[in-house]
């Protein structure tokens, strides 16, 4: 009997994306590398499977109507918009073919933080106080929290956007910010308050029940008190400077709090099979959940290539149980998971370290 499927694999390269002398420095950051789409074709292929490259929105729109595949694996992030990683799974879904991850719904939602600080905010999970900047209009007016700020680009990811600069403490800082934003990105800024202390993320995976997986803690410059240090882009691309500790050195309980407030953001905006929320801690002790990503990376630097040693698994066998959370929602593994576990144990939790 044929165990394996035959997966599609989309994918946005960097290479596909030159930078112009008008773009930002990070206008490509979110793309991925052909080092990453190996890393994930080779994990499929241990998993039984069959992969076709197909690549980005424009390939697979030219290939649509000759397509064979049982399902496809999308890591599209698009190139501009509010909408750019919905384009893929919507295409997919007007044609009928299966696909793991979130719907295109929920990949707008995400990819614009004020929707989903909304979402948050109607089913009651904490995230910093925050107002919308359309323009450098009223802002002394629209800013009922007071400083320090961090003013962010309303739907980029990887940190875009985001520099020394974008921690403000003062009106002119402010109004530099937003404008920067506004212009540079041309979008509107998500202005929110600046939580000083710890930073976590955390993976969740599954449907009906997710589960989330070990807590990873963010540590810049080698300390995990980041005080009014934060996550810029220049740092994203300096593997020295950012550093994931799983496990992290925290208690039970505030391990237990950021899990279980992980499943509930997953929940709120209605992933799909896989995701990673992320948070800040403040010296208080209180959570905030910064964003929810649909689609996390999946390079070998990033955590999900880090949290599954601590569960004393691999990164194959999570992509392909991710790969089998699509397929059972399709009701696609029947026939196929016969005498095979088709998802590793997920133990919430597992190795964490507790002081
Ligand atoms: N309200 C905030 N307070 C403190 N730091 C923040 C806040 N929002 C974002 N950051 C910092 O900026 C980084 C990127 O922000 P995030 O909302 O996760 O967007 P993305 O990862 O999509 O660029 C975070 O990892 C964190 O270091
Ligand atoms: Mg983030």
């Amino acid at each position: 009997m044929k165990m394996g499927k035959v997966i599609g694999l989309t994918y946005d390269l960097k290479s596909d994306r030159p930078l112009t002398p008008d773009d930002p420095i990070d206008a490509n950051a979110e793309l991925d590398t052909m080092e990453t789409v190996e890393f994930i074709m080779s994990a499929l292929k241990s998993g039984g499977h069959r992969v076709v490259p197909i690549g980005n929105v424009h390939n697979l729109l030219r290939q649509i109507d000759e397509l064979d595949v049982d399902i496809v694996l999308n890591i599209c992030e698009g190139h501009a918009g509010r909408n750019r990683e919905s384009q893929v799974p919507l295409i997919l879904e007007m044609k009928g073919i299966p696909f793991v991850g979130s719907d295109a719904l929920t990949m707008g939602i995400t990819l614009d933080k004020i929707a989903a600080k909304k979402c948050f905010i109607a089913d009651g999970i904490p995230t910093p106080r925050y107002f919308n900047a359309y323009s450098t209009d009223n802002l002394e007016k629209l800013n009922t929290i007071g400083y320090p700020l961090i003013v962010k680009a309303r739907y980029e990811g990887t940190s875009k956007g985001l520099s020394e600069q974008s921690r403000v403490e003062d009106f002119p800082g402010l109004k530099r910010q937003v404008e920067l934003i506004n212009k540079r990105y041309k979008q509107a800024a998500l202005v929110e308050k600046f939580i000083r202390g710890t930073e976590f993320t955390v993976p969740v995976l599954g449907n009906e029940n997710p589960q989330a997986m070990p807590v990873s803690q963010i540590a810049i410059d080698g300390s995990v008190e980041l005080g009014d240090k934060f996550y810029t882009f220049p740092r994203v691309v300096n593997e020295n400077a950012v550093r994931y500790l799983c496990p992290p050195r925290i208690t039970k309980e505030l391990e237990k709090k950021l899990q279980d407030l992980a499943v509930r953001a997953y929940q709120s905006v209605d992933c799909r099979d896989l995701g990673r929320v992320d948070f800040r801690v403040d010296a208080e002790g209180n959570l905030y959940v910064l964003e929810i990503n649909p689609l996390p990376s999946l390079a070998k630097k990033d955590v999900f290539n880090i949290f599954p040693q601590v569960m004393e698994t691999t990164y194959e066998a999570i992509i392909n149980t991710i790969v089998n959370f699509a397929l059972k929602r399709y009701g696609m593994l029947k026939d196929s998971s016969k005498g095979q576990q088709p998802f590793i144990k997920l133990n919430r939790g597992t190795g964490i370290l507790h002081q």
